[in-house]
């Protein structure tokens, strides 16, 4: 059996985050600069049912399968991969992930180590699984890193297209008339999306009249936001961006950090910017103008200056 290899791309929340876990629609990309890698290959010298995991970001080192606890990401990622495949035990094999994603700053990369993953062992087991199986996968796994996720991520890494998504409905996949760019930042604040999630959900359960008047807002931003992208009217996404941060600050998901950064790529020239994610920490997004290609680099910079642990410029469509 040779080796199988399995990538998938980072992703990032465009508008809608928080609401959409209480049914608002929200728009994602995936961001193929950044990428998860899953490698497997066979294991002659282990005896069949064992798997040895080699997984750097998370300090494992030729690490058995079994040793792991049974909710750690990876050993369920495994599990339910064996279960869909009917491959239990596995033939003896060696896994190895790698990930250029930056860990718990919104750009999913517990989600597209588990698509990586699924994928290359599946396909390694002779039973690639469709895309639909993956997600299910990932979705399963996703609610160990963030407890009540609305399954957006996985979501937008495993079919790699740009989404509109509502919790619980079809997956509806976004053209995007006109390209656009947009500067990712990393806060450099590690920001665990599980906390911030159900941080919000006690405040609406506080004050629930005012955030679901909160979620609303937001909704209609993601609709005017869809038609903006879809009908390529991109120059239109920046003073929505503006709404939409503004919205999950009121939320409490904002930090001064985020909006200092919001605030630097406005003056460096973006024409709106907003957090994206979970919030607290992690990425801001910045919508750079259309007619100057040299601005997103400016933006960039900026961001650097200001206290950015790293910058992505994505072209989006
Ligand atoms: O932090 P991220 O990019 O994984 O985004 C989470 C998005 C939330 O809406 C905050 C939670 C969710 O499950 O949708």
């Amino acid at each position: 059996m040779p080796a199988t290899t399995a990538t998938a791309p980072g992703k990032i929340i465009l508008f809608g985050e928080h609401a959409v876990v209480y049914g608002q629609p929200a728009l994602a990309v995936p961001v193929p600069a950044v990428r998860a890698r899953a490698v497997v290959s066979p294991a002659p010298d282990l005896p069949r049912g064992e798997i040895r995991i080699t997984a750097p970001a998370v300090a494992l080192e030729n690490a058995p399968w079994h040793g792991l606890p049974p909710d750690h990401p990876l050993a369920k990622a495994i599990a339910l991969t064996l279960e869909a495949v009917n491959a239990t035990p596995p033939p003896a094999l060696r896994l190895r992930l790698s990930s250029t994603i930056p860990v718990a700053a919104g750009l999913g990369s517990g989600a597209a180590v588990t698509v990586a993953l699924a994928r290359a062992l599946s396909a390694f087991l002779g039973h690639p699984l469709d895309n639909a199986s993956v997600n299910v996968i990932a979705y399963e796994v996703e609610k160990i890193h963030h407890g009540t996720p609305s399954g957006i991520d996985n979501t937008v890494i495993t079919y790699a297209q740009p989404v509109y998504f509502v919790r619980g409905q079809p997956l509806r996949t976004l053209t995007v008339r006109r390209p656009f760019t947009v500067v990712i930042a990393d806060s450099g604040i590690p920001a665990p999306t599980a906390e911030a999630v159900s941080d919000v959900r006690r405040a609406a359960q506080a004050e629930p009249e005012r955030f679901q008047a909160l979620f609303a807002a937001v909704g209609r931003v993601v609709e005017a936001a869809y038609q903006a992208i879809t009908h390529g009217t991109p120059e239109a996404l920046g003073p929505l961006m503006d709404e939409n941060h503004a919205l999950l600050q009121q939320m409490g998901v904002s930090c001064p950090t985020l909006d200092r950064l919001v605030a630097t790529a406005r003056e460096a020239g973006a024409e709106g910017a907003k957090l994206s994610g979970g919030g607290r920490g992690g990425n801001i997004i910045a919508l750079a103008p259309a007619n100057a290609p040299e601005a997103a680099q400016a933006i960039a910079r900026a961001l650097e200056s200001a206290g950015a642990a790293r910058t992505i410029i994505a072209r989006i469509g």
